[in-house]
């Protein structure tokens, strides 16, 4: 998911261009606005952090981008990809490390697992996902 600051700064094309050209499928897209209890449920893992309410205050204080991307080890490269939670960690030349100062503010959301991108996919994209292979895997 793209985050709101990801979405306003202008990094939506930016984004998809990373995991386009690293070679993975874009198997589902949309720009949505989500509600309280959708964010509630994305971060139902985190209900117990102090930081619950503000993230989720945040989630859904404007559009984001919700993806489904495929192809091999597409969840630990995806998370290299994207560099780690806390924008001070994170490397350059990691969408975090190149454009994120802040752990709130860390443009991109990726599922931990494949189990929880499962489960991500299935509250995102209830209606389901483009069905195409690609011949590059
Ligand atoms: P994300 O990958 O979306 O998963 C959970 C999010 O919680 C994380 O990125 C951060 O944006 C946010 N987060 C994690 N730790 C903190 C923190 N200490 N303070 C505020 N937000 C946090």
């Amino acid at each position: 998911m793209i985050k709101p600051d990801g979405v306003q700064r202008g990094l939506v094309g930016e984004i998809l261009g990373r995991f386009e050209k690293k070679g993975f499928s874009l198997k589902g897209l949309k720009l949505i606005t989500v509600d309280r209890p959708f964010a509630e449920k994305h971060y139902a893992d985190l209900s117990a952090k102090p930081f619950f309410n503000k993230l989720v205050e945040y989630i859904i204080s404007g559009p984001v981008v919700g993806m489904v991307w495929e192809g091999k080890n597409v969840v630990t490269t995806g998370r290299k990809i994207i560099g780690a939670t806390n924008p001070a960690e994170s490397s350059p030349g990691t969408i975090r490390g190149d454009y994120a100062i802040d752990i709130g503010r860390n443009v991109i959301h990726g599922s931990d697992s494949v189990e929880s991108a499962r489960k991500e996919i299935a509250l995102w994209f209830p209606e389901g996902i483009a069905e195409w292979k690609s011949s590059l895997y």
